[in-house]
């Protein structure tokens, strides 16, 4: 139960395993008046013949035990034990303004430190392995109900998970981000199962508790490449590709709109468990029921997606040992003809997303899709505001929806990756994906608009691309937009230094010359 107030002195009182609150120094809540009394009534029924315990017998103990199903609990509080008056976010509460006030407590102490249990609590990645334990489903579920009930007035369409692969694969595969496990060829499949759980949870959460007057909708977003046959001839090349897309996509989205895992992930890591002499797939199974649970439980589609690979089939002996990755059995391949300005892997490759769009359209019953990223980056080096690649992509990404939207695929939105240049996950700053450019080692972090913001502006108000003249004037106003952004950006280090001028130099001269006047004016007096 989570304590809105602390600044009163606050006991925990646990009823028939539920907690109460009460303030010690205050009222009870009308509630624990109740249960109060009833343990008033209760105490006396298990009392043993022999005892007298009306008569005070002084000194004389009453050996005996609680009724049934009493609870035990202790109490804290987070004034008095958390420290961490001013982190994070937390506002000033009536404690830490009275505390401020010298004379009001003891040697004028207050709790600003205090026990820091605030920093000795532990995320739950340490005490339960995060996503690897299930514990985490209903943590999950009481997190999201929290977040329906605050802000379910005014927030209508929910994402429980963005790209759940990579909080998986990178999180629990390979370890290249948070919480940086290589359990490799389990902890991507454990964390993935409870995540899909979880998400089912959550969404059944919505449906009973808020959807009849929220009126919202709760989604999941799965990012995904698209993966082409190298050699649309072979049969083991296309068979490849498939599993490239299943073992991606279709690991989230086959359970939540079909029911189950793909039967390739299920037959191609089943194989490769029983070759490793393991008596179960290393792949979890759902049971019928959680199947059931889960199905249907989306009410859009999210997608992610950037870009697209070539896939070739490529046996792994699983003597190599257990890895996501061996477990697929196809190589990846990209033509060195494609685009690739920033991101090693971001090759730009507009036509795959109008495959993925349909596939997800044929595959998942035409579900509505809103596009919740997709996006191009740019390494640290270049400054370049005039993102010629980035209009470039947008644009041809766009245009690939629009094909998809008169193919029939119910695309409902775009999200364009990302409005800031900002901080790339293990890549740190140096990928920027920015429709704005920040220059991370100014003081005030100025925003500067590359030439695809006002290129993007022109797509919004157009709702698409009216016509091929109107297309070339926005590039035409997006170049000159930028040139003139540019050189604001280049006249930067001069701004910088005349506010360094103004907060520095100026504040200097000014005390020195009333420091003199002051020694002028001593001696004008002496000499007086
Ligand atoms: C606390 O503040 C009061 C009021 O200003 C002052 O008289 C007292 O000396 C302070 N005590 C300590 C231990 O600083
Ligand atoms: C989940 O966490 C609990 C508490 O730490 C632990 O007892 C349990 O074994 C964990 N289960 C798994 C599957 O890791």
């Amino acid at each position: 139960m989570i304590l809105l107030s602390s600044a009163c002195q606050q006991a925990v009182v646990l009823v028939q395993g539920r907690k109460y609150e009460t303030d010690t120094t205050g009222t009870m809540p009308p509630i624990l008046h109740v249960v109060s009394q009833a343990f008033l009534l209760l105490l006396p029924l298990g009392l043993s013949q022999e005892f007298d315990w009306t008569k005070d017998h002084g000194g004389s103990f009453y050996y005996g035990t609680f009724p049934p199903g009493f609870s035990w609990g202790v109490g804290s509080s987070a004034y008095q034990t958390e420290g961490a008056w001013d982190q994070d976010g937390k506002g000033l509460s009536i404690w830490d303004v009275f505390t401020r006030i010298n004379g009001k407590v003891h040697l004028n102490e207050t709790g600003d430190s205090s026990c820091e249990s605030y920093y000795k609590f532990k995320a739950l990645q340490d005490r339960y392995g995060g996503w690897q334990n299930n514990s985490l489903i209903n943590f999950f579920n009481d997190y999201a109900n929290l977040c329906f009930e605050t802000f379910g007035d005014r927030v209508k369409h929910w994402i429980t998970f963005n790209n759940p692969w990579s909080t998986a694969v990178e999180g629990y595969e390979v370890g290249e981000h948070a919480p940086g496990l290589r359990l490799k060829g389990v902890g991507a499949y454990r964390a993935a199962h409870n995540i899909i759980k979880a998400h089912a949870k959550a969404w059944h959460t919505y449906d009973k508790l808020w959807r009849n007057h929220q009126k919202g909708l709760v989604g999941i977003s799965i990012t995904s490449e698209w993966g082409e046959p190298v050699d649309i001839t072979s049969q083991k090349d296309i068979e490849a590709a498939e599993r490239y897309i299943q073992f991606y996509l279709g690991w989230f989205a086959n359970p939540i709109f079909s029911g189950d895992y793909p039967q390739v992930m299920k037959d191609c890591i089943g194989r490769k468990s029983s070759q490793e002499g393991l008596s179960v797939s290393r792949l979890p199974a759902f049971t019928p029921q959680e199947k059931h649970f889960i199905k249907g439980t989306a009410d859009f589609f999210g997608l992610g997606h950037f870009t697209t690979r070539y896939i070739t089939h490529r046996n792994y002996h699983y003597s190599k040992g257990p890895s996501y990755y061996t477990d697929r059995d196809l190589a990846e391949l990209v033509d060195p003809g494609w685009p690739d300005p920033g991101s090693e892997w971001l090759y730009s490759v507009p036509w795959g997303f109008r495959r993925i769009l349909n596939y997800i359209k044929s595959r998942y019953g035409n579900p509505r899709i809103y596009v919740t990223e997709n996006g191009v980056s740019e390494k640290q080096q270049c400054t370049e505001l005039c993102d010629k690649w980035r209009m470039q992509y947008m644009n041809n990404y766009v245009n690939e929806i629009l094909k998809a939207v008169k193919d029939g695929v119910k695309v409902k939105g775009y999200t364009s990756w990302s409005l800031l240049d900002k901080f790339e996950w293990d890549e740190g700053y140096s990928e920027r994906f920015g429709l704005y450019y920040i220059d991370f080692e100014s003081k005030n972090k100025r925003r500067y608009p590359k030439a695809s913001v006002q290129y993007y502006r022109k797509m919004i108000s157009s709702n698409g691309f009216p016509n091929q003249r109107e297309i070339e004037s926005w590039k035409r106003k997006a170049a000159e937009a930028c040139s003139t952004t540019n050189a604001l950006l280049a006249a930067d280090p001069l701004v910088n230094h005349m506010e360094m001028v103004t907060e520095i130099v100026v504040p200097t001269v000014c005390i020195l010359c009333i420091l003199l006047s002051a020694i002028l004016l001593m001696f004008v007096l002496r000499r007086q």
